[in-house]
């Protein structure tokens, strides 16, 4: 210590005996850097050692240069005359452009005074023996742009104002150090990095949830979470980032159902292993789906509301847990339902039908995943008196503030309808999570009844679609009918949204949803709409949807309906531009074709039963003019003019597919 220190006097002195006017990047890098990056350790580093005055500029090594008055390009050390030129270390308007020491032995720490260095962009320090903390001092450089310092022993939380450099840091690699804590949120540099490629994280001891905000950094190329301390879900829009080449989120705590839009990507299950038994869905194995969970088998989820997390465990250890929180909490939780628009504390909403919950109930339930959304997660969740209810936790960041979710929150509260899935309850919780209650209702989707070629599933002749089709119409009239101002639009109308009973009355699910979210999660799902097929060609923005475009999807699931197949662009395998595929149909004569095989069974005139009645106003729908589509109360009286004739064919329901050759 005290020889270095010793070193580091007589160097300065003679420096500032020597020359008058030097660069103040020099100073910092004899008087500072050097001696923090050499440490304790003596000898003098071999390549530190050749930092010195003495020595022609050009052969410091490590070190790239600039001048100031150059605009920025590297001092030319290969040309012999600037190579050997002794007086460089003079030149005031010289400035360090990176300092690369990988694998150099350096065994100090990493000084402040880096970022001080005006035009400084990388900064590759790998593999060495660097200890301490990063100083928060570089996340205030003016240039960095490329940090790597993996393979080190530093230690401590990584500086929030790293973020700082979100506009021109392209990557940062920490890899294999000795960090902890939870990874600071950039949101007060409100930032999407959008030039950052590179965030490896791994192998230190980083925790706390994922860092939603790095799902945000569009441009990220590679992202390595890998071997850390880091649990709860795995935010969907990471599945989302377009960039991104290389993934590893692997050996941490994470749990819960993977986004689904990972089951598409190039990532294979190593990217995700050694993580908590909870986290499932493709690549890893199977969440359990809501067919299987009536046979018992698979553990039930706690739905560890009061902490924001969900956990994997078993059904009765929900039970456990559930008995003694209610202990605690009962008194004062009780009295925060219903509690006004305040919005600070966890509370309930409850709607007709559901008088008798209680907040307690609804944390206590157990419950297990169904479904996905971009913007959230169902669960089938039991209560403690038996009954089961459908849960729609919304992601966070998802919905607009509580103020403006609100009064639309009670009008769908206040929404019922034969044809309607009824909101029961609405609670929210303290950190903002947002939780929709629902019937619970263990019916196919119509999606699943007309694609899934499942063993088991009902013949759907003419007379059923019919009442499915007329189901639906109805639903979405009420909704449209302005029972309540302003209307209720659905905004996600499409087969998926649409749940068959035994009886085929249909009811529809997700209505009015949209008006809940942030612009760009509704937005997304507008996307999704036209990937779909559903999507209204005037329909941009989802705060431009209306019942007219919500006809036009109507339209779209009326010729599911009828031709049985998959709505869509035409361009993905097994879906077909429906509109498209019929105006072919009727201009070469041939509409009878278009109807799917089964509808056709016990059919005698496809005029005299309503069938062509439908098409035609299917398309009528799909009008690409929004003005001349039909209201869904025009749409309902045509459906209820058109029916088929036979209607004994709606009832024999344990018919099934396999039968589908017997004459009905
Ligand atoms: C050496 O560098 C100094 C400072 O940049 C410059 O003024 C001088 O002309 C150079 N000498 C040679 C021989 O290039
Ligand atoms: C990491 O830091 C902790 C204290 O924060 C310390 O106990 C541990 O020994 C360090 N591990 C290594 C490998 O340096
Ligand atoms: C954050 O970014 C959003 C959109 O990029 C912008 O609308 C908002 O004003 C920004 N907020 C701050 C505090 O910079
Ligand atoms: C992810 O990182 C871990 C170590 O952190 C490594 O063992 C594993 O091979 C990596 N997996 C992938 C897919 O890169
Ligand atoms: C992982 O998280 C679960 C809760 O989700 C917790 O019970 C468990 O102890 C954690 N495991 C580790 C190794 O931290």
């Amino acid at each position: 210590m005290a020889s270095s220190a010793l070193l580091f006097f007589s160097l300065s002195l003679f420096f500032f005996s020597v020359f008058s006017s030097e660069s103040s990047d020099l100073l910092l890098l004899l008087e500072k850097i050097k001696p923090a990056l050499q440490g304790p350790s003596s000898p003098e580093n071999l390549q530190l050692s050749s930092w010195k005055v003495s020595t022609p500029l050009c052969l410091w090594r490590g070190l790239q240069w600039t001048s100031s008055t150059a605009g920025g390009a590297p001092l030319p050390c290969h040309e012999a005359a600037v190579r050997s030129n002794r007086s460089l270390a003079a030149d005031p308007s010289l400035q360090l452009l990176s300092i690369h020491l990988p694998a150099t032995a350096l065994a100090g720490s990493i000084p402040p005074e880096i970022g001080d260095l005006p035009f400084l962009q990388s900064l590759y320090l790998g593999v060495n023996s660097l200890s301490g903390a990063l100083p928060l001092e570089l996340g205030n450089s003016p240039s960095l742009s490329d940090v790597d310092l993996s393979g080190n022993s530093l230690s401590g939380a990584l500086p929030i104002s790293f973020w700082n450099l979100c506009d021109r840091l392209v990557s940062l690699r920490l890899h294999g150090n000795n960090f902890s804590g939870a990874v600071p949120d950039s949101a007060v540099s409100n930032s999407s990095c959008d030039r950052l490629q590179v965030l490896d994280l791994g192998a230190n001891r980083f925790d706390g949830e994922f860092p939603q905000f790095i799902a945000g950094f569009h441009g990220l190329k590679e992202l390595d979470l890998g071997s850390n301390r880091f649990f709860g879900q795995i935010p969907a829009p990471l599945a989302r980032l377009g960039n991104l080449e290389r993934l590893n989120l692997s050996y941490n705590n994470f749990t819960g159902p993977l986004p689904e839009a990972f089951e598409r990507s190039k990532f294979g299950a190593a990217a995700f292993q050694g993580n908590s038994p909870g986290l499932c869905g493709p690549p890893l194995k199977k969440c359990g789906s809501r067919f299987s969970l009536t046979s018992g088998v698979i553990a039930g989820l706690v739905i560890g509301l009061m902490t924001g997390v969900v956990v994997v465990a078993s059904v009765s250890i929900g039970w456990v847990q559930g008995r003694k929180r209610r202990k605690r909490g009962e008194e004062e939780e009780m009295e925060m339902e219903e509690d006004g628009n305040n919005g600070g504390e966890g509370k309930l909403m409850v709607f007709q039908g559901s008088e008798h919950l209680t907040l307690d109930d609804v944390l206590n339930a157990t419950g297990q995943v169904m479904e996905k959304t971009s913007y959230g997660t169902v669960y089938k969740a039991k209560l403690a008196d038996g009954a089961t209810i459908a849960l729609r936790l919304l992601r966070e960041g998802s919905c607009k503030d509580v103020a403006s979710c609100l009064p639309v929150i009670r009008q769908l509260g206040r929404a019922r309808h034969e044809n309607l899935v009824p909101l029961r309850a609405f609670y929210q919780g303290k950190r903002g999570e947002k939780l929709l209650i629902y019937d619970y209702l263990p019916d196919r989707t119509l999606h699943d009844l007309l694609h899934e070629n499942r063993d088991g599933r009902p013949v759907l002749n003419w007379a059923r679609r019919h009442k499915i089709a007329l189901g639906v119409a109805r639903g979405l009239a009420y909704l449209h009918a302005g029972h309540e101002t302003p209307t209720i639009t659905h905004g996600d109308i499409r087969s998926k949204n649409v749940l068959v009973d035994e009886f085929f009355v249909s009811r529809l699910t997700e209505y009015g949803l949209h008006r809940l979210m942030v612009p760009a999660v509704a937005d997304e799902m507008v996307s999704a709409a036209k990937s779909d097929g559903y999507k209204a060609p005037e329909l941009q923005k989802m705060k431009k949807c209306s019942s007219r475009t919500d006809v036009y999807a109507f339209g779209i699931l009326l010729l599911e309906i009828l031709t049985g197949k998959k709505p869509g662009s035409g361009r993905s395998e097994g879906q077909s531009d429906l509109p498209s595929l019929v105006k072919v149909a009727v201009l070469e004569e041939a509409t009878i074709e278009v109807f799917d095989v089964e509808i056709l069974k016990g059919i005698r005139s496809p005029t005299e039963d309503g069938l062509v009645q439908a098409l035609r106003l299917a398309m009528g729908c799909c009008a690409p003019v929004a003005s001349v589509r039909p209201g869904m109360n025009e749409v309902v009286k045509q459906l209820e003019e058109n029916r088929p004739r036979s209607r004994s064919a709606l009832y024999s329901p344990t018919d099934t597919r396999s039968e589908i050759d017997t004459p009905l």
